[in-house]
C-alpha cells in the first residue's frame, strides 16, 4: 500500500521535497514546480501537490497520510494530526499588528482582520480584549487603512509588508515553520507506522485538536 503525502506546490515544493528526502523518504522523481502534473508515484510513495492551505484538508479527509504544512495552517485548521518532524524552513511568526499611531491595547471590541480566525479567537480568549473577526484571505495589511478593522493577525517573515503599511507588531500568536504532519487516522495504518519508525523519533502530538 503506497504512502500518500500532500506537499505544497509552488515555491515551497523544492524545500519540501528536499526535507522529505533528508528524512529518508524516497520521493518520486519528476515533480516540478513549473509543471502541471500534480501527482507522482514510485510504488511505495505517492505525492500530491496541493495548495499549501489545503494540506490540512487532505490530512483531515484521508486524502493523504502525511503532509508538509506550515504549523500556522495546521493549527488554524484544527486538524487532528501528529507532528513527526519540524522541517526547518518556512519560518515565520503569526502576530497581532495595528497602526503605529494608535495605542495598544485598544478598547474593546477590537475589529481584527485575519485569515486565521480560530487562532485569533484562541489568542484573545484569555485576555480582557474582546475581538470581532473580519475574515480576509489576503492583503490583510491594507485593511486597517481602508477602515475595515482596527488590527490584523497575519504572518510576518521579514516585517517589510507591515512596515510598508504603517503597522507595528503588538503581540505574537505563534512561531511557525514547516512540519511533517501525520493524520490521526493514518497513525493506525501499519505501512505508515512502519515508515515512521524507520524515520526515527517523532516530535509529538500537535496541541491543537479538532
Ligand atoms: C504573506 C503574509 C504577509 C507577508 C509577510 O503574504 O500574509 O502579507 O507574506 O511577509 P514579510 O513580513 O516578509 O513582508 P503572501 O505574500 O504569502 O501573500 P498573501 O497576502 O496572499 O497571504
Amino acid at each position: 500500500m503506497p504512502i500518500t503525502i500532500a506537499v505544497p506546490k509552488g515555491r515551497l515544493l523544492e524545500p519540501s521535497l528536499a526535507a522529505l528526502r533528508s528524512l529518508g523518504i524516497t520521493v518520486p522523481e519528476g515533480l516540478d514546480s513549473s509543471g502541471r502534473e500534480l501527482h507522482q508515484a514510485n510504488g511505495s510513495v505517492t505525492v500530491f501537490l496541493t495548495r499549501a492551505r489545503d494540506v490540512p484538508l487532505y490530512l483531515r479527509q484521508g486524502g493523504a497520510h502525511l503532509g508538509v504544512v506550515g504549523l500556522d495552517r495546521l493549527r488554524e485548521s484544527g486538524c487532528r494530526a501528529t507532528i513527526h518532524a519540524r522541517l526547518g524552513f518556512g519560518r515565520c511568526r503569526l502576530v497581532v499588528a495595528s497602526p503605529e499611531e494608535t495605542g495598544w491595547p485598544l478598547p474593546s471590541p477590537v475589529r481584527v482582520g485575519t485569515g486565521y480566525p480560530r487562532l485569533t479567537r484562541a489568542h484573545f480568549a484569555g485576555s480582557s480584549t474582546q475581538v470581532r473577526i473580519v475574515p480576509l484571505s489576503g492583503s490583510v495589511e491594507i485593511a486597517p487603512r481602508a477602515g475595515l478593522c482596527d488590527a490584523v493577525v497575519d504572518i510576518v517573515e521579514t516585517g517589510s509588508t507591515l512596515r510598508a503599511n504603517g503597522l507595528v507588531i503588538r503581540e505574537t500568536v505563534l512561531e511557525s515553520e514547516a512540519v511533517l504532519a501525520v493524520s490521526a487516522r493514518a497513525t493506525r495504518i501499519a505501512a505508515v507506522r512502519s515508515l515512521l519508525m524507520d524515520l526515527g523519533e517523532e516530535v509529538g502530538p500537535d496541541a491543537c485538536m479538532a
